[in-house]
């Protein structure tokens, strides 16, 4: 069986990619496991990169260590034969497969380690790599390192949004903006083929990981809080839409997302078959992902109750405050009974106890944010409002936002995001009223929810990602402009000046590398 994986996986690497990079596609596994101490006893020492087409088995738990930890994902009803599933076989022309991009060791995302590794192991030429949108832009020269920095820098895919908006059926949006492009430093934002002349904008984002998708799914209000309309339903189905998809929330279901993600990153021309948007969905809605393993030990022991087994037998019915609060998982590591010091190191003891107060940092220590669009705009509180971390990330177990999540945190909008010479700069002209914070014109890298609806005052507003899986995939924020969880951290002390300590900077790293 083994070995028959083994041929299968090198004629498939020999197919797409011509025949000396299965040797290379060997050497770069033998680098990271070096530098990572190999995979688990789970997984078995099943190669970090999973290629397409290769017909491994998932099994049921797979660990990948990270810098952290460890990392593990838990398949219900697992084991599952990967061969001929569409998840992992590369359905579309460009030999890509949906695993390319969110891979089991980085958290069903995509860390920038797997991508330079990758990168050094294939000479380029993995089709990870694809010029569609594994490069900067198509019109570059696609051997060059250079032509793929976004990817290999901070993990950025290019996306595509149409210009003037629509949804993702075709459906045009009147938008009550311009966009006009005052720096294009790849070329893909204007000439005859890009830029919004041309009806398309590209805008660069990082792989959302996909997992727990049963919390990302669930609604918590039958109302968007943040719009002050109903939530839609999905018109298939009937069900409420939780809204809390992609970055800038332009499909609402996993039907939806696969269509998007075939046509574009796998270069579909058909639509996908009913039956291999079946068996993807239900994959991903049986994959948990959380981190099993980090500095103070197993996340589920000493009364702690960390790791995808939680995720898997809880309920996203616990919403905050009201019910188990944000991080209550570790609670128990608040005080340590003498039977546990005992068993344990004292840097095990110290780091469960720098998790337990970077928990209460989490839900407790609060300040001041403003200008915020999406809290302190329409949610009625006030801008600016006194918050701790989980106001936003308020959902149990998950930290992403019970409430559909677009919030404008500032991390792709100007004055407030890192400066970035290789992204392109677009300024939004406010058509009708201007802005709440950033007035009548706006400079952002990426509008994103702006893109959806159209509408000004979302400019700048990104759908809170999930918190779990963390250690293994960053970099961090939708643009990748955080490169660890140091960078997060200091981000938020610097756009609404906390005065964190370094000790609560590093407890707050402590429990966001063991989530
Ligand atoms: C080339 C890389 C790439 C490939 C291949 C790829 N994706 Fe993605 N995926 C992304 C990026 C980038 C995003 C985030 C896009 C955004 O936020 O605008 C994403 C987001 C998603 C999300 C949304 C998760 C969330 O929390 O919002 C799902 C679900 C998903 N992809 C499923 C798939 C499936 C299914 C396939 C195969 C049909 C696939 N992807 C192939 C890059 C990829
Ligand atoms: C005002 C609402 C708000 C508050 C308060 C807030 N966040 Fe966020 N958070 C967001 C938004 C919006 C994003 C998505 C931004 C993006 O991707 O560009 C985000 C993203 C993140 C991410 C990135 C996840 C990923 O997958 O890349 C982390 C980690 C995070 N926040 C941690 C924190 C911590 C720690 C605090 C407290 C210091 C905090 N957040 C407070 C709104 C908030």
């Amino acid at each position: 069986m083994q070995a028959q994986n083994r041929t299968k996986a090198r004629t498939m690497r020999e197919r797409t990619l011509g025949g000396n990079l299965a040797l290379g596609a060997a050497a770069g596994a033998v680098l990271l496991a070096s530098a990572y101490a190999s995979a688990s006893e789970e997984g078995d020492g099943l190669d970090r990169w999973w290629a397409p087409g290769e017909g491994r088995t998932f099994p049921e738990l797979l660990d990948y260590d990270n810098e952290h930890g460890t990392l593990r994902t838990l398949l219900v009803g697992g084991p599952l034969e990967t061969d001929g599933h569409p998840f992992f076989e590369p359905i579309g022309p460009n030999g890509r497969a949906c695993v390319t991009c969110h891979q089991p060791a980085d958290g069903m995302s995509l860390s920038t380690a797997s991508v330079r590794a990758q990168w050094d192991a294939t000479g380029g030429a993995d089709p990870l790599f694809a010029a569609y949108d594994g490069s900067n832009c198509p019109t570059l020269p696609q051997g060059e390192r250079a032509s793929h920095s976004l990817l290999l820098d901070r993990g950025l895919i290019r996306i595509e949004r149409p210009w003037p908006p629509a949804q993702w059926n075709g459906a045009g949006v009147e938008p009550d903006f311009a966009i006009e492009v005052v720096r294009d430093p790849n070329g893909c934002n204007s000439g005859a083929e890009y830029g919004p002349e041309a009806g398309v904008i590209s805008v660069y984002r990082r792989p959302r990981p996909i997992g727990n998708m049963k919390y990302l799914l669930a609604v918590g209000f039958d109302l968007d809080p943040k719009q002050g309309v109903a939530l839609p339903r999905d018109p298939e189905t009937g069900v409420y839409l939780s809204g809390n998809l992609m970055a800038d929330n332009r499909v609402s279901t996993l039907r939806d997302q696969m269509f998007d993600a075939g046509s574009t990153h796998l270069g579909m021309l058909d639509r996908m078959s009913d039956e291999d948007r079946h068996r993807i969905e239900a994959f991903e809605l049986s994959i948990f992902v959380a981190q099993q393993r980090g500095g103070g030990g197993e996340v589920d022991d000493g009364g702690a109750t960390g790791g995808p087994a939680t995720l898997r037998d809880s309920e996203p019915g616990e919403l905050g405050a009201l019910g188990f609060p944000v991080w209550g998982e570790f609670a128990a590591w608040e005080e340590i009974d003498e039977e546990d010091r005992a068993r344990l190191t004292p840097e095990e003891v110290a780091f469960r106890e720098s998790v337990a107060r970077g928990a209460r940092i989490f839900r407790e220590r609060t300040f001041l944010v403003s200008d915020a669009a999406g809290l302190t705009t329409q949610m009625g509180f006030g801008n600016p409002f006194r918050v701790a971390c989980k106001m936003c990330h308020n959902m149990t177990r998950m930290g992403n936002d019970v409430a559909p999540g677009q919030v404008d945190l500032g991390t792709t909008t100007l004055p407030f995001a890192d400066h970035f010479d290789d992204l392109p700069l677009f300024r939004i002209t406010c058509l009708n009223d201007p802005h709440p914070y950033y007035g009548r014109q706006i400079l952002t890298y990426d509008p994103g929810f702006a893109l959806t609806t159209g509408r000004c005052a979302d400019v700048g507003k990104i759908t809170l990602q999930s918190m779990r899986g963390l250690a293994a995939r960053a970099p961090y924020f939708s643009n990748g402009s955080a490169q660890d969880l140091h960078a997060v951290v200091d981000y938020y002390d610097r756009r609404y000046n906390i005065g964190y300590s370094e000790q609560e900077k590093q407890d707050l790293v402590n429990l966001m590398s063991v989530l």
